[in-house]
Order: C-alpha cells, then sequence, then structure tokens
C-alpha cells in the first residue's frame, strides 16, 4: 500500500476537489483506497458520504484500534469529526505512532492506496500524515498569497523528510483554479515553473463543473454538461501524472 497526503497550510487552493477526483478516478482503475478526511471541515466526507465506514478520523489517533473498514465501491471513507480538534493537543511523536498503527492495518486489510485530504494548517494532523506518508502533492492557487506560502511549505516538507520521514516523496504542485487568460496567472505560473521547474505538475482550470462535481458528490467527468468535458480532461491528465509518478 502507498500513501499520498495533498497538503497545503493555505485554504481554498483546491485540496479537497484534487482529493475526492484522485479518490473516484484511482477507486474506477479498480484499486482499493481508504481515504481519511483530516480536515474538521469534512468537505471530502460530505463528497465521499456514499463510502462511509462508520469509522472516524479521530479514532485513529485516540482510540488503540479501528473496526475493520469495509469499502463501498472500492472506496473506504474516514470520515472528520469535531474530535479531530482534540489531537491538536497531542504530541507529534504520540500522534505519528497512533496514525501509523492505523495505516499498517489498513496495509494489511490489502488497501492498495490510503489517500489523506489535510486542513489548512501545520499541525500535529498534517505532520502525522506526512510523517507516514510515501507521496505528497499540493495544490496551490496562482495568486500572490498563495506562492507567499509555498517557502513555509517546502520549510514543513523538508523538516518532515530530514527529521522524521525519509521516504516522504514531494510530488509537486498543481495550479489549480488556473484561469489562462488571466495575463497576471500566466506570469504566474511561468515564473513558479523557473522557480520549481520538477516540481510543476499539469495545471487545472478555474472551472464551475468541478465544484458542482463536489457538490453533487460525483466526478466532474460525470456531469453532462459540454463545459465539463475539459475540466475532466484535465483533473483526469493530473491524476495521471501523479499515477505514474507514484509507480515509478
Ligand atoms: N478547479 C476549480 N475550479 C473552480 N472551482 C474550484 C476548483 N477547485 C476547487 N474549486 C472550488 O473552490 C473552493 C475551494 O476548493 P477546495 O477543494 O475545497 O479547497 P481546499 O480543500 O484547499 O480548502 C470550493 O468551493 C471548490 O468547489
Ligand atoms: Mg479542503
Amino acid at each position: 500500500m502507498k500513501t499520498l497526503v495533498i497538503a497545503n497550510q493555505k485554504g481554498g487552493v483546491g485540496k479537497t476537489a484534487t482529493f475526492v477526483h484522485l479518490v473516484f478516478d484511482y477507486a474506477a482503475r479498480g484499486l482499493k483506497i481508504a481515504a481519511i478526511d483530516l480536515d474538521t471541515q469534512g468537505n471530502a466526507s460530505f463528497t465521499l458520504a456514499a463510502h462511509k465506514t462508520g469509522v472516524l478520523s479521530s479514532d485513529l489517533y485516540l482510540k488503540p484500534s479501528i473496526d475493520a473498514l469495509i469499502p463501498t465501491d472500492n472506496v473506504a471513507l474516514v470520515e472528520a469529526d469535531p474530535s479531530l480538534a482534540e489531537i491538536e493537543r497531542l504530541p507529534l511523536a504520540d500522534g505519528i505512532k497512533a496514525l501509523r498503527q492505523k495505516i499498517t492495518a489498513m496495509e494489511e486489510a490489502g488497501f492498495d492506496l490510503c489517500l489523506i485530504d489535510t486542513a489548512p494548517s501545520l499541525g500535529v494532523a498534517m505532520a502525522s500524515a506526512l510523517a507516514v506518508a510515501d507521496f505528497v502533492v499540493s495544490p496551490i492557487e496562482l495568486e500572490v498569497y498563495s506562492f507567499q506560502g509555498i517557502t513555509s511549505l517546502v520549510t514543513t516538507i523538508t523538516n518532515i523528510r530530514d527529521n522524521v520521514n525519509p521516504n516522504l516523496n514531494w510530488l509537486g504542485m498543481i495550479p489549480a483554479k488556473y484561469d489562462a487568460r488571466n495575463p497576471r496567472h500566466r506570469n504566474n505560473l511561468a515564473t513558479l515553473r523557473e522557480s520549481y521547474p520538477s516540481l510543476v505538475l499539469n495545471p487545472v482550470g478555474n472551472r464551475s463543473s468541478i465544484a458542482e462535481a463536489l457538490e453533487t458528490s460525483k466526478p466532474v467527468w460525470a456531469i453532462q454538461r459540454t463545459a465539463a468535458r475539459k475540466a475532466a480532461q484535465e483533473v483526469r491528465a493530473v491524476n495521471q501524472q501523479i499515477f505514474d509518478m507514484m509507480v515509478e
């Protein structure tokens, strides 16, 4: 089993949109997926509600063991709950130990992939997820505020890799909500590619069909509108890029 975390300490950048589309896409390819929502906002849990298992994210940290995860259509959701806030008071080492134990159990239960959506904060939840992960990918917005956060994102990932998890592989950034007609976005994308040549994945446009998909609990490729077609292509392209890097 491989574990992939979606992380960026900035909110509203497309983490959950990326997460649910990776889940839908890879599940449709036949992979058995444990989908963990570590954000108390519970956006991913809302969209993936059909895959609930009754297991709560806080259980991963606060209970010695969890019930067997029973997938629905290849996906077993570990849903966000309010007690997740409590894990921020745990010593990081305890959080890592508890999470690692549950991830090992998922691997033993035959899951192929564990995908983790995180909250926009550099707390125990995100740090522990990065500590147990094989891969991390970071959606970003092509706005200056988002750029300012990249340095701290790089620092966080580097720190975890140097001190806790040498296996952590940063697959890169997904420019999300990209508006190709906006000169600022085009310039910012070019700057990003210059600064991080090997870390900029395919962009995903700012497309309302993606928001509609999240609201209606289906992937954007299931939305029957001409405008959704381009969005579907872009999302699938970046999902494929990530897939290829994970199996390399
Ligand atoms: N590519 C996109 N185009 C248009 N809207 C998007 C796109 N990706 C996400 N959104 C919308 O933007 C908002 C924030 O996205 P979300 O994935 O929840 O970000 P995060 O998880 O980083 O906070 C949501 O309302 C979502 O529907
Ligand atoms: Mg989110």
